[in-house]
């Protein structure tokens, strides 16, 4: 990884990363905004007419969903790297500062409080889980300062205001594809679900996809509540065993998923789990192993699609990296890049007039699709199946927004 983690030396609940690491590598540290604490000059930078443009960035670096915030991060600096490389925007170049808010609700929203009033960020870059972008999301607006979700789905995210978007499908989209590829590919009439009550993607997923699916036909055996974190799921999936299920849907995130999947399967609850894009980390397999096998989630891409946008991006991020990029990569990439196209577009780069630049982004070609921002700020893209196999997510289908 390019980035460095460091604890900074005053008392903070948060960690910041990389920002010197990054001026050097940007090849702009002449100006004032070197190394981490920006201080007085530096803060100016990213509202001031020259000089660098300073972009925020919050994300999960550590903590159960620290591969999120990393594979975002890497996505987003290669669209960094990208920009400034081609000039920059209107000559200026582009700089990030990021925060790193450990997967903490109440980090979340103290990070983007941080980096608009200290750092003066015009943008920010965040965050995946819908939790934590609606905390910080609640902050970007009340600033007026537009904020890009990567890929938090849930609906609540982009209603906070005219400030905040994504870049990704939201999650009654979601559902219905879950939904409609248990009922319809794996013909399953009866799932059990088992969510996660104190993330709102989780809860909304789990509405989602029982809405879509029962509309379809198909029963809901048993539904199971944990909290993200809980070491022992055996009760509920004792619940679960004795209703019968033909399959499981887990829409959490990787580190309890792969958690679940191994304690039912000791419990000999042998079924397929069915999840959402929550799942997306290499170490979903890393604990799931064996007992993840099999087991089907949607995603926003995959890195075995023939687009060329994928191609290109998958070598790339490869070259650098030695990894295959995660759906996670592929967002930051495109949401970082979809931010710089507004900015070039914009006549300033105040929040209002930022803000109208997004909203009014048309066919964006982007690596997890072609995006058009709609009146709601959200983006209608198509979904992509995964099989889990062989320890790896594999490409089965695309299901195109109807
Ligand atoms: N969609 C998830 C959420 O809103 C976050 C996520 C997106 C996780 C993509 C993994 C991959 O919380």
């Amino acid at each position: 990884m390019a980035t460095r983690v460091a604890t900074s030396a005053t008392r903070r609940v948060f960690v910041q990363w990389g920002a010197a690491a990054l001026v050097g590598l940007l090849g702009c540290g002449g100006g004032g905004t070197g190394g981490g604490e920006a201080g007085g000059g530096g803060a100016e930078a990213g509202g001031a007419a020259t000089g660098p443009i300073l972009v925020g960035e919050f994300g999960s670096m550590t903590g159960s969903e620290a591969t999120f915030g990393q594979s975002t991060h890497n996505g987003i600096m290669l669209a960094v790297e990208e920009v400034n490389a081609a000039g920059g925007i209107g000559g200026r170049m582009v700089e990030v500062k990021s925060y790193d808010d450990q997967g903490k609700t109440e980090e979340a929203g103290t990070a983007v409080t941080r980096l608009i009033t200290q750092d003066k960020v015009v943008a920010i870059l965040g965050e995946v889980a819908s939790s934590l972008s609606i905390a910080g999301g609640r902050v970007a607006q009340q600033y007026g300062v537009p904020m890009v979700s990567p890929s938090s789905t849930n609906p609540q995210v982009t209603q906070i205001g005219d400030k905040v978007f994504r870049v990704c499908f939201i999650d009654p989209y979601q559902g219905y594809v879950m939904a409609k590829f248990s009922r319809e590919n794996l013909k399953y009439d009866t799932v059990a679900v088992l969510y996660d009550q104190g993330q709102a993607y989780s809860k909304g997923l789990k509405d989602d996809f029982i809405k879509s699916y029962t509309a379809m036909g198909g029963k809901i055996a048993s539904e199971q509540a944990y909290t993200g974190g809980d070491q022992d799921f055996s009760a509920q999936l004792t619940n679960i065993r004795a209703a019968r299920p033909q399959a499981v849907f887990v829409p959490g995130y990787y580190t309890d998923v792969g958690n679940i999947a191994l304690q039912a399967r000791k419990l000999g609850l042998e079924v397929p789990l069915l999840g959402g894009d929550g799942w997306d980390s290499s170490k979903l397999t890393e604990i799931g192993g064996q007992a993840i096998e099999g087991s089907y989630y949607s995603n926003h891409y995959s890195h075995e699609e023939e687009r060329a946008e994928v191609k290109e991006f998958v070598a790339k991020y490869q070259a650098k990296h030695g990894q295959v990029p995660d759906g996670l990569a592929a967002l930051g990439y495109d949401a970082g890049r979809l931010l710089f196209d507004a900015m070039k577009r914009a006549p300033s780069l105040s929040g209002e007039d930022l803000a109208k630049a997004l909203s009014g982004t048309r066919d964006f070609p982007g690596v997890t699709g072609t995006i058009s921002i709609d009146a709601d700020r959200n983006a209608r893209k198509p979904a992509v199946i995964l099989e889990v196999k062989g320890g790896k997510p594999t490409y089965v289908a695309t299901i195109q927004p109807t």
